[in-house]
């Protein structure tokens, strides 16, 4: 089978393309390089010891996207190219929508036009908002709080909608809660430009001493120990899922909404903990205010997952921390 991945070079792109890869999936590649870079793809060599094509260009570029699926008689598309960041997507709401949303509608006048029929979506737990109940199923209802989310919502509305006028069509529409950790062999990871927004990256730079301490926002939510509670998963264990979601999608037509989490809450504490153990590092931090918009906890039912993709995350939270710090190490000792 043929696969493109938009948004290949990226944090969660790159581990798919390895887990694919593995299981003999032909893939291509295709990125526009805006929040990653040719690195990905000589790591992805090195791992996997094949040349695996891969193409620069942006999903707003239709008829680019036209070639491709027809050069390389694409079967299916895993579609992730995206911009991601909550705060940016608050100041540069059109931008968000313009690539995200109207470069979703450019990738799918592409697959109309060579009448492709399975697509496997990253969508986010975002697009739930705030927690009405726990834990999260995906019948719950869909409120985003802020643009990125908005736009994750209108992709899945516009495919769904799709899935509807179109016979056999298939999505598979995953929504990750928050992928962390990296590939064991170091090699590919999450590495955000400048300062991190998210715990387990913020974590990481303070433990190589970029960061002075990890500001953790608030010790005052309704949890077991103050901090705030999140369904950690990862990143080789979604990989896994989009495998699953492939094979699904391969036999079934329609539309399938879909959690990717662990099911699991952990406190930014038990994060911290967890990962100084691993590291071997001391995390210093400070108690500072609540960041706005943050809930006190937030994590996924996976019964439908397990039941519809027989796929569940195995890797626990010292496999998370392990594995980022790893790669952390590995990017010092490349960098340095
Ligand atoms: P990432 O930024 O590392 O990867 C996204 C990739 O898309 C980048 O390599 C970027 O260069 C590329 N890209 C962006 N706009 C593009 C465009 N117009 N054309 C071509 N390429 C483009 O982010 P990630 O963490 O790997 O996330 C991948 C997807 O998963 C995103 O759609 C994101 O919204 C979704 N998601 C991520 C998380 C998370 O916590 N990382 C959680 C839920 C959902
Ligand atoms: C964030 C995004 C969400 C995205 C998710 C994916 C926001 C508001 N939401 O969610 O859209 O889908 O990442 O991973 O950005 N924390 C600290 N100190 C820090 C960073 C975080 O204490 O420096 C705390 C937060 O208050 C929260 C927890 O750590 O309790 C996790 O935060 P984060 O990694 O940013 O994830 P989310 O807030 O769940």
């Amino acid at each position: 089978m043929n696969i493109l991945i938009t948004g290949a070079t990226g944090y969660i792109g790159s581990h798919i393309a390895l887990v694919l890869i593995h299981k003999g999936y032909n893939v291509v590649l295709y990125d526009n390089l805006s929040n990653s870079n040719h690195n990905v793809n000589t790591a992805l060599k090195i791992i996997t010891g094949k040349i695996i094509p891969f193409i620069h260009g942006d999903i707003r570029d239709t008829e680019k996207l036209v070639e491709i699926l027809v050069d390389y008689k694409i079967d299916a598309v895993v579609h992730l190219a995206g911009k991601k960041a909550v705060n940016e997507s608050i100041q540069k709401p059109i931008y968000y929508y313009e690539n995200n949303v109207a470069g979703s509608i450019s990738l799918l006048k592409a697959i109309e036009k060579v009448n492709l029929k399975k697509v496997v979506f990253s969508s986010s737990a975002t697009v739930y908002g705030n927690p009405q109940y726990l834990p999260i199923d995906e019948k719950h209802s869909t409120n985003p709080t802020n643009p990125y989310g908005q736009s994750k919502l209108q992709i899945e509305n516009i495919l769904f909608d799709y899935t509807k006028s179109e016979q056999n069509f298939g999505v598979a529409c995953l929504r990750y809660f928050n992928p962390v950790g990296a590939h064991q062999s170091g090699l590919i990871g999450e590495n955000p430009k400048g300062i991190p927004n998210n715990l387990m990256p913020y974590i990481c730079q303070v433990a190589t001493g970029k960061l002075p301490y990890l500001k953790i926002f608030g010790n005052d939510y309704n949890t077991h120990d103050g901090t705030g509670v999140r369904d950690y998963i990862h990143v080789m264990d979604i990989a896994e899922g989009h495998l699953a979601a492939l094979n699904l999608i391969e036999n079934t037509k329609g539309w399938h909404t879909i959690n990717l989490g662990s099911g699991q809450g952990y406190s930014v504490l038990e994060v911290l903990i967890t990962f100084e153990q691993t590291s071997n590092k001391f995390i210093p931090y400070k108690i500072e205010n609540r960041r706005p918009g943050d809930i006190d906890i937030c994590f996924a039912k996976t019964e439908k997952a397990e039941k519809i993709l027989k796929w569940k995350a195995k890797r626990t939270l010292n496999d998370m921390c392990w594995s980022t710090w790893n790669f952390h190490l590995q990017s010092f000792v490349n960098n340095n």
